[in-house]
This record gives C-alpha cells, structure tokens and sequence, in this order.
C-alpha cells in the first residue's frame, strides 16, 4: 500500500471552536497583531508549535498514574533517567522543567564574557541565554542552507570550513563548547547528516572543545538519517540515535517536542565535574536533582514518550505528513523552504511578499493574514525574532523572512491541513493587497513574545 496512515486510532477528542472574520480581527487587534498574545481558544488550528503540543499515547496517560511524587529518589525519577541513559548513552542526566532551563544552567557554567559558541543555527532561547551571560553566538550553516529552494538533503549541516576558520581566528580557547541543533529548527527544519555529526565531533575533539547536541528533534532527525544517507538504510533508528550521540560529548533536550511530553527537558553529560557543577545551580532554581522541577509523573510520561518516538511507523507517517503539506504548497508555486523538514513546514515570506521590506516584517504580515483567513496561527521566524542585536539595541534584517507552521505531534489529521493547505492557497491569490507591519512596543529581549505591531497602510 502506498497510502501512508496514521499509526495510532483516536480515542479521545478536544473540540475546535470556529469563528469568523470579523470576531478574528476583534481579537487580533486586542492582541496587538502578535499571535502570541491571543486566547488560544480563539484559534481554529494551531501550528505556533510543536513543543510541549504532541498527543500522549495511552500508555503515556498510564504511566503518569505511575508517578511517584517522592521529593527525592522517587521511582519515576530512575525509571527516567534509565531510558534517557539507555537511548542517549551519557551517564550524567540532570532533568530540567524545559528546554531552556537545561540551557540556563548550561551555559551559566559553560560561558561567560567574551567567549563565542558556534551552532550550525542557534535556537531564539539558546542564543539569548548564551548572551544573557555575556557569550556570542554564531551561526555557522552550510553554503546550502543559504539557498532556501534547492531541493539537497541535509541542509541542517554545520558549515565545516567555517568552523575551522572561526576556530583559528578567535581561539579554542575561546569557545568553551560548540553546539549542533538536530534538526535545525531555526533553520528552516532540516536535517544534520551523520558525515557532519562526525566532522563537528572530530574537529571539536582535535581543539580539546567539548561538543554538544541540542536534541529536540532527535528521533526526526535519525529518520532522516536513515532514509536519505548511505549506509544507514539498514540500521534501525535506535542504533542511528546511539551513534549520533556517541560522538558527542553531552546533550540539551526538551522532552516538549520528540519524547511527547506537555513539559520537560534534561542535560546530559560524560563530565562528572560539570555535571555536579549544574547539579549545584539546579537545587538553587530548579529544584532537587531527581526531579529538577518536574512532577514524578512528568517524569514517567517522558520516560514513555523517549521509547515511542523510535517508533519507525510513527516516523513513517511523521515525516511524510509534514512532507505531504510541503509539496502541496510548493506545487501550487508557494515558496517554501525546500525540501520538507521534519516537523514544520517554512514558507519563504519574503518571495511570498516581495513588496514588503523585511523591515516591515512579511513573516508577521502573513502570519496575520493566516489567522484572519481561517484563524490559523503560525509564527514568524525571521526579523520579529532575530532582527534586534541584543548588545548593540541595533535592528536590521534577519537572514530570512520565513513563516513557520509548526505541526504539533499526533494532533491533527489531513483534512486539518487541507484545510491550511486551501487558506495559504487563496491568500497567495491576493498577496499584492497585504500590507507590511510596524512594531508599536517591544521588550529589550526576546521580542517576538510580547511586541505590539499596527498594520501600514499601502500607500497610493
Ligand atoms: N532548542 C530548540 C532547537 C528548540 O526548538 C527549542 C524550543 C528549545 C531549544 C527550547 O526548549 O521550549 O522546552 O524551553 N522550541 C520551541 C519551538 C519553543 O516552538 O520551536 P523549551
């Protein structure tokens, strides 16, 4: 059978309110044009993300009757750190109520003023907590990541050369770890190859640089792997994870998005030093290292999720529906980012909307328009997020000007993303009437949360 379905049945169901036009416009315009700020209630079907969104299997719900909610030394606690050690391979892990909270305590210990941290692309909250601590972070992807159309596997690859020139130029003493996010979220979603994993590896080891993953996307990225790299297409996702992490020196995870837990994350190391070094900052805000500010039967449900995800129908079917969204958009000439990433589809905002300038911000322009079509919220990816230089207070534009639909796990079926499908469709008929945006109010950091933005009128 060529029809790829849904491995899983649906036994419990959350119902979407609709609404119309002018009610959307209400709303968005009380929410100041950011997405963020509206009711997520008011929205028909949410791609803002995929983290922390993913459908919990039956025998996650199970296991969170299972938690033990001791403070220390609780049941959960080692049933967690079991299946993390077993998957990851790293004998050091300290869980984290998120993402972030891991890469909080990492890079408090790991950077401070003047060092610099290469990723092929850092992630809005990895960068701003390697800055909020003094660092520099740079992105390094490789030359054909530049090109958002061509149609090559991998383009999640960290830029080799580069990284050998950034390390010559400013020390190896001076980047206190180098980093790998698989997938590239910030980079369109697309996959690092196994060569490249290596490469990093090898290279990092030769400078004495501890290497680290940031894996969200682990299990996404593996399939990847399997699927489009030669010589992996035998191995199974398991053994494609061990030895990805096998040549790094540690990970940053959150739980949120491939081990399908609603909250979550961990740090994992070889170093016994540092470990007990983040385990120290951990008590002060966290909480006490056999939980790290998660219930036990948080702990539980990411210990299920992390087993799941290797499941490889559900990457099948994963990757092939996000896949589906891709090329139905592209065959209609909607530029997006090519080829299909794993867990988001990226629409290149600023060919969709070649009248506006990326100071005017095409990617919340359409974002904004999505939602008043059919109450479809997405988020933009591009100068809103990363076009404010946290030292300087200067803006300029972003690399790109991407809209992301991020597509939460297990949660909607093809008729919902026809649904987008058709939306996106009939605003690509009268992108010329859409008019770019000006920011209102912003924060000092960390913008895209909590800005205001007014439409500008076209002018004539
Ligand atoms: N690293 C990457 C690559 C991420 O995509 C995220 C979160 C984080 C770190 C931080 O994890 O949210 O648990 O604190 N990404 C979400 C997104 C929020 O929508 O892409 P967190």
């Amino acid at each position: 059978m060529k029809t790829v379905i849904e491995p899983f049945r649906i036994k419990m169901v959350e119902p979407i309110q609709f609404s119309n036009r002018s009610q959307r416009e209400q709303r968005l315009q009380a929410a100041g044009l950011n997405l963020f700020r509206l009711k997520a209630e008011d929205v028909i079907i949410d791609l803002l993300t995929d983290s922390g969104t993913g459908a919990m299997s039956a025998e996650a719900w199970a296991a969170l009757m299972r938690g033990d909610e001791s403070y220390a030394g609780a049941r959960s606690w080692y049933r967690f750190e079991r299946a993390v050690q077993e998957i990851f391979g790293f004998p050091q892990v300290i869980p984290t109520h998120q993402g972030r909270a891991a890469e909080r305590l990492f890079a408090s210990v790991m950077v401070r003023s003047g060092l610099v941290v290469p990723n092929n692309t850092h992630f809005d909250t990895t960068r701003a907590n390697i800055e909020a601590v003094g660092g520099r972070a740079v992105d390094l992807p490789c030359a054909d990541a530049r090109d958002l159309a061509l149609e090559v596997p991998f383009k999640g690859d960290m830029d080799i050369s580069a990284l050998e020139h950034l390390i010559a130029n400013v020390g190896a003493d001076r980047i206190p770890v180098i980093l790998l996010t698989v997938t590239n979220n910030s980079g369109g979603g697309q996959p690092v190859s196994m060569a490249n994993i290596r490469a990093v590896s090898k290279l990092a080891h030769i400078h004495r640089i501890p290497f680290y993953i940031d894996a969200c996307r682990f299990a996404e990225n593996a399939y990847f792997i399997q699927q489009q790299e030669a010589g992996y297409d035998a191995m199974s996702v398991r053994e494609i994870v061990q030895e990805m992490f096998n040549y790094a020196d540690g990970c940053l995870m959150s739980a949120k998005k491939d081990a399908f837990a609603n909250i979550g994350g961990f740090l994992c190391t070889r170093d016994e030093q540092l470990a007990e070094e983040w385990r120290r900052l951990l008590i002060l805000t966290e909480g006490f290292p056999t939980y790290g500010g998660l219930a036990g039967r948080d702990l539980e449900a990411i210990a299920v999720g992390l087993q799941e995800v290797l499941d490889e129908d559900y990457l099948r079917y994963r990757i092939r529906s996000t896949q589906y969204v891709a090329d139905q958009l592209h065959k209609i000439g909607i530029p997006t980012v090519r080829p299909a990433g794993g867990h988001a589809v990226y629409i290149d905002a600023r060919r969709f909307l070649p009248h506006i300038e990326p100071l005017q911000y095409p990617g919340q322009s359409l974002a904004v328009e999505l939602y008043l079509e059919a109450g479809i919220r997405s988020v933009e990816v591009g100068t809103v997020m990363f076009g404010r230089d946290a030292h300087t207070g200067i803006e300029s534009p972003a690399k790109w000007d991407l809209l992301r639909l991020a597509i939460p796990r297990r949660v909607y079926t093809r008729s919902h993303m026809d649904y987008v499908i058709e939306a996106i469709a009939q605003i690509w008929q009268r992108r010329e009437s859409i008019c770019g945006l000006k920011i209102v109010s912003e924060p000092p950091y960390l913008r895209h949360f909590s800005a205001r933005f007014d439409w500008i009128p076209v002018s004539g």
